[in-house]
């Protein structure tokens, strides 16, 4: 389905402000990601609860990054929230992506693979090698590991899914930037559309639907756009 497509991060500091956003927005797009801010100054098992009652699933943003027996725990706890989806880092490593694979129940899990704020010198920096050396050797970890799908950068499926091993996980991807909205700290950005002709299986959008340009209006207004957009290439 198309609204399938659309993952909205509600990236704000509390409930109050996620309320109207999730409830205009519901009927528009499939899952809620719901990040280290919200989760943190409401509490996960509350703010899993209030995207649920609102009708939106949840795609738990927690980017877990740690020790596989403490990955091993919290993705237990994640995952008997009832979350569609959650993740953990790559670089944590393989033992960490498998323990937290062995206890993710109905949830898919998720390896995130290069934060798309980075660029191939920030990459470089961290990693010691480039962006797409890098997330081809993380998505090659991801997939031993058995997860179900990878957080990237919509750029990157023009490398990954030349891959026929790649094309067993999801991709979904950040970074995505409607023509019409601004880059913000985001490096690594495509368009909707260029996102799902890449191939990637759903967006994560956040500013420019929660706080589109003035010219946009509201944030249904905005989704709706996005939807336009797709539509035209699904
Ligand atoms: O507002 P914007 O569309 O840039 O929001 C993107 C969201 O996706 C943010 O919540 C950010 O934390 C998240 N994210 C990302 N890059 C990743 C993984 C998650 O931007 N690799």
């Amino acid at each position: 389905m198309l609204k399938d497509k659309i993952i909205v991060a509600l990236d704000v500091d509390c409930l109050n402000k996620a309320e109207s956003l999730v409830a205009d927005l519901a009927p528009y797009v499939g899952c809620f990601k719901v990040g280290l801010e919200l989760l943190t100054a409401e509490g996960a098992p509350r703010v899993v609860d209030f995207v649920h009652r609102a009708g939106g699933q949840v795609f738990f943003d927690g980017k877990f990054h740690d020790i596989p027996n403490t990955i091993e725990k919290a993705s237990r706890a994640t995952a008997a929230l009832g979350v569609k989806m959650f993740n953990v880092y790559a670089s944590a490593g393989i033992e960490a992506m498998k323990a937290a694979n062995h206890v993710k129940g109905k949830s898919l899990l998720l390896a995130v693979t290069v934060l798309t704020s980075m660029n191939e010198e920030s990459c470089r920096s961290v990693y010691g090698t480039s962006v797409e050396d890098t997330v081809k050797r993380f998505a090659k970890q991801a997939l031993e590991a058995g997860v179900d799908g990878l957080v990237c950068s919509s750029q990157d499926l023009l490398f990954l899914n030349s891959d026929p091993d790649m094309k067993k996980l999801m991709k979904i991807t950040p970074g995505v930037r409607p023509a019409w909205a601004e880059s913000n700290d985001q490096k690594r950005v495509f368009t909707p559309r260029e996102a799902i002709q890449a191939g990637a299986t759903a967006l994560v959008i956040g500013r420019p639907i929660t706080q589109p340009p003035w010219e946009i209006g509201s944030p249904v207004e905005a989704v709706k756009r996005i939807l336009d957009e797709l539509a035209q290439v699904l």
